[in-house]
This record gives C-alpha cells, structure tokens and sequence, in this order.
C-alpha cells in the first residue's frame, strides 16, 4: 500500500477503535509520525495512566506493553507484534531474583523497568534511565542495593549516588556494539560535538568521562533542543535519529555507531500497525497474581519521579486514574524500613 494511504488507514482505524499509540523514540519513523505521543520508557508509562482511550496500542518492546497493561487494567493494550521483546530483560528469571535477595536478606531490590513482570513481581523498587537516581536515593540510605538486570546502568548510579549498589551482569546489545575507539575518532573529527551517551552502553564503565551528558532517550531529546550546539554524537539505538533531525532540522546527528540497532523494537512495522488495529492483536495481560506484586515497584517509581507526567493532550484526563491493582497493599508494601 502507498504511504500515505497506509498512514491514513492507521489514522482511521484509531478513530474507529478509540486507541491511542504510543511509540518507543526508538520506533521507526513512520510509526512515531502516526503515534499520540513518543517518548521514553518513563513517559510512556506516565502517558498510559493518564489516558481516556479504550484501546493502546503499545509500539516499543513487550516489557513496555506489560508496564501499561498493568497500569491500566481496564484499557485494551495490543502491540503489533509478540517477538518485540528486550534481550536485556530476559538476561535475569524471577528465580534468579529470589536467591539473590536470600543472599543478601536486608538488600533492596530494585529493577530497570527492562525486566519482565514476573521479575518485578521479585523487586522492591522500579526505575527508569530517567528517574534512576531519584529512586536510588528514596531507599533509606543504610540499605544495600540488588540492581538487575542493566550492569552498565547500576554502574552509572553507583558511581552518581556513592552508594552500596550490588550489580546483576546483564546488558543491551544494541547499546554494547558503540565502541569507545569510534567515539574517540569522531570526537577527533568533530571537536565541536557535543558527546551525548544512554547509560545502558557497553562502554560506559570506560568512557564515562569522555561523554558530555548522560541521558535517557527523552533526557537526550530535551538536550538537544535546548543545548546551543549544532552537532551531536548520539550512543543510543539509532532509530532516536528520525526524532531528532526531524525536531531539529537546523543540528546534525552522528551515530556514535552505525550498528546500534535493536531487532527487537524494529519488529515493529507501519503495516503491522495498522493489522494491529484492525484485529486487535496481539493483547498484552498480565497474570492478575504476578500483577499485584509487580504493580508495586512500579506505583513506588511513579510516585518518586519528577517530574510528573505533563498533559500534552487536550484529550487527556487531568487526573492520572488511580492504579487498581497497588491500592490496598500500597501502604503497607511503601515501608521498607
Ligand atoms: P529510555 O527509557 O531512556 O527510553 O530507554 C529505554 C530502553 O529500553 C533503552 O534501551
């Protein structure tokens, strides 16, 4: 199908089945040109809770979709295409978690949003590449730290926070391939390059240093458009490009490496879309029990974060819709002391 015509149909659909889509900003680009909203992990999970549409259709990777759905109970959440998953949250099982935490009795588990929700259903607290450190340093300061899966991320926190944090060795691939030798070429190519890095690369324990920001992807788009630089060296996964040249025309964006890719999120097609809302596939549930449990690493990380989830949409509800599942255990579970 051409398009132009392919978007419209999406645009149509949407209508008719009263969805909402919400892209990853690694998503491609004609995705993220028909969605509502496209952000980063916290953001999305921010713009899930708040929104009044019956159907989401979720276009990032399953750990995503799981977060909204558990969010949003009474939403339809679908995503194009079951095999989106996340390498890197499938780098630690649930069981791994329990022995872990019998291994240290008074640590605090905390897990990257990119776990599984049988793995947040283990953990005490859940973060974002964006509120990571705000979370991080909510825990009562005496408390040893169990961070999983994201080696490179935990690395980052410990040395920002100076606290007790022991690390799981999972990572990202995508993030892995950027070599620090390519860096150190292009900074030498482009000395005026402001060097922007997602502390899920591989290469953040050495070159930590040689980065002039470390961000979450919406970290890194705020930056740029506020950063007086013309031209950045972005490690992250490279389909945050589209969103930045097309946001910042004016700049130039360099890859820090040409196979920073996630097959993952790039299962996600325009046509899988648009199949999507026609059929209403494929839905996305949580087990009710697993669900209980996750919810509260969760609720416990949105009511951490700042800040709050902005309302970018007139249509949006101005109140977030109080979470079903956490309510009642909440208070309980919040203290950890
Ligand atoms: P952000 O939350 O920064 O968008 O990162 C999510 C992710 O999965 C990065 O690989």
């Amino acid at each position: 199908m051409e398009q132009t015509m392919l978007a419209e149909q999406v645009l149509e659909w949407k209508g008719r089945r009263n969805a909402v889509i919400l892209a990853h900003n690694y998503q491609e680009g004609r995705i993220q040109d028909v969605a509502d909203f496209t952000g980063d992990s916290l953001k999305l999970a921010q713009f899930a809770v708040r929104t009044d549409a019956e159907v989401i259709l979720f276009c990032g990777v399953h750990f995503m979709a799981e977060t909204a759905a558990m969010l949003c109970p009474d939403r339809k959440v679908i995503v194009p295409d079951l095999a989106a998953g996340c390498s890197l949250a499938d780098m630690i099982m649930p069981g791994q978690v329990r022995k872990w935490k019998q291994q240290h009795r008074d640590g605090v588990a905390v897990c990257y949003i990119n776990t599984a929700a049988a793995v947040k259903a283990e953990c005490d607290y859940c973060c974002t590449s964006a509120n990571g450190e705000q979370v991080i340093n909510a825990i009562p300061a005496d408390k040893e730290i169990l961070f999983v899966p994201d080696f490179y991320l935990g690395s980052y926190l410990k040395a920002k926070t100076g606290r007790n944090i022991e690390l799981w060795k999972g990572y990202c691939p995508a993030h892995a391939v950027i070599d620090p030798a390519h860096i150190e070429k292009l900074q030498e190519q482009h000395p005026d390059a402001e060097f922007l890095m997602h502390p899920e690369c591989g290469c953040l324990t050495k070159q930590m240093d040689l980065a002039d920001k470390i961000l979450s992807t919406d970290g890194m788009m705020k930056h740029v458009k506020e950063s007086g630089s013309k031209r950045f060296i972005i490690a992250t996964e490279n389909g945050i490009l589209y969103r930045m040249r097309k946001e910042n025309p004016d700049k130039i964006f360099l890859p820090a490496s040409e196979h920073a890719t996630c097959s993952h999120m790039q299962q996600n097609t325009l046509e899988k879309v648009l199949r999507s809302l026609i059929t209403l596939e494929y839905p996305v549930t949580v087990e009710p029990a697993i669900a209980r449990r996750a919810i509260l690493c969760i609720e416990r990380m949105m009511e951490i974060s700042q800040p709050k989830a902005e309302v970018v949409h007139g249509w949006l509800d101005p109140e977030p819709h109080p979470v079903r599942w956490g309510d009642p255990v909440l208070a309980a579970a919040n203290d950890l002391s």
